[in-house]
């Protein structure tokens, strides 16, 4: 196997089939990957005589290291979120493409959002909600609503594939305590759960997109408005689990929770935290995509709990 970089998605190669006629070098490769990717095709078969454009030295040598670890990686993930059962997702989304990145302050994004009508999506919508913001394939909530039945979760994700895709994995798991929404959480939590008749308990956000530019950061997820929202609407005793795998990123949403007047945080207690405060172990016990992702490739996650949000001081 061998990967081709392009436009921010890895691709597959595994040589051993037939390319079309004049795709014997990458970049003719690429463009055919990035036609196939188009049908929704990830895994392509070619011959294994593919060059380097540029070095004209064979594929294998300079991936197959950063190859096997993200297949290492994925098998990784798929283990995780095996008790959903799911097929694979090829099967299951119909080889649609899903974009890596998607501008979450473009039009659509930003228009207001109509709140759902909870009691036709859960079966009884006065339970505690969990929401987990930017929840990317929703498969780590799905597992959180399989084993917690007496709560409600939900995913908000500004990618509408994903959560296009997440809809139709929660119908097949016959799921009526988890539902996935496709907006602008930073702008538009506030107005989604002003209808929700029970309380908000729990609130994750990990791993956002780190959207390291300066002149980006007004696109990162977690901005005062957004924190606003979550301190006024966490129920007494709710809690807030922040992670990230840039710990620029992590320092970012620790020190706008911090710096929120009048909310006393305290951070998570029961679970030990190392000498900069960051908590140790994943305090759910379960794992975010993105989370096994970082950690199966040697990093680290920085992450940031609360035990509970204590009221107005
Ligand atoms: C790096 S992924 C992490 C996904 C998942 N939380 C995990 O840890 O595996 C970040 C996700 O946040 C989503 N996102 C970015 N900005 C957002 C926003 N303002 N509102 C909702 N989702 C957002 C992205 O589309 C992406 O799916």
């Amino acid at each position: 196997m061998a990967l081709v970089h392009r436009a921010g998605c890895w691709l597959n190669v595994r040589r051993t089939g037939q390319l079309p006629s004049g795709s014997g070098r990458v970049s003719s490769l690429v463009s055919f990957c990035t036609r196939a990717r188009h049908r929704g095709v990830c895994v392509i078969e070619c011959n294994s005589s593919i060059q380097t454009e540029s070095a004209s030295a064979p594929v294998s040598s300079a991936s197959t290291g950063s190859s096997s670890k993200h297949l290492i990686s994925s098998k990784q993930i798929e283990l995780t979120f095996a008790e959903l059962g799911l097929k694979p997702i090829q099967e299951q989304v119909g080889g649609c493409r899903i974009r890596q990145h998607v501008n979450p302050l473009k039009a659509a994004l930003v228009a207001p959002v109509k709140p759902p009508t909870w009691d036709e999506i859960f079966s009884d919508c006065s339970r505690r909600l969990t929401v987990d913001i930017g929840c990317g394939s929703g498969r780590f909530l799905m597992v959180l609503a399989k084993r917690n039945s007496a709560e409600n979760f939900l995913g908000i994700d500004v990618r509408a594939k994903l959560v296009d895709r997440a809809k139709l994995w929660v119908e097949e798991l016959q799921l009526r305590n988890a539902h996935f929404v496709t907006t602008n959480a930073t702008l538009h939590l506030n107005s989604l759960l002003s209808t929700y008749p029970g309380p908000l308990t729990y609130v994750t956000i990990l791993c956002p997109d780190p959207h390291f530019k300066q002149r980006h950061h007004k696109r990162r997820v977690v901005q005062k408005q957004l924190v606003d929202t979550i301190l006024e609407r966490l129920a007494p005793g709710g809690k807030l689990f922040l992670q990230s795998d840039v710990k620029e990123v992590a320092l970012d949403m620790r020190k706008q929770f911090d710096e929120h007047l009048g909310v006393r945080l305290s951070n998570c207690r029961s679970f030990p935290r190392d000498s900069e405060g960051w908590v140790v172990e994943n305090p759910l016990g379960l794992p975010s995509e993105r989370e096994v992702h970082v950690l199966t490739q040697g990093g680290r996650v920085y992450r940031w709990s609360t035990f509970e949000v204590f009221g107005l001081m």
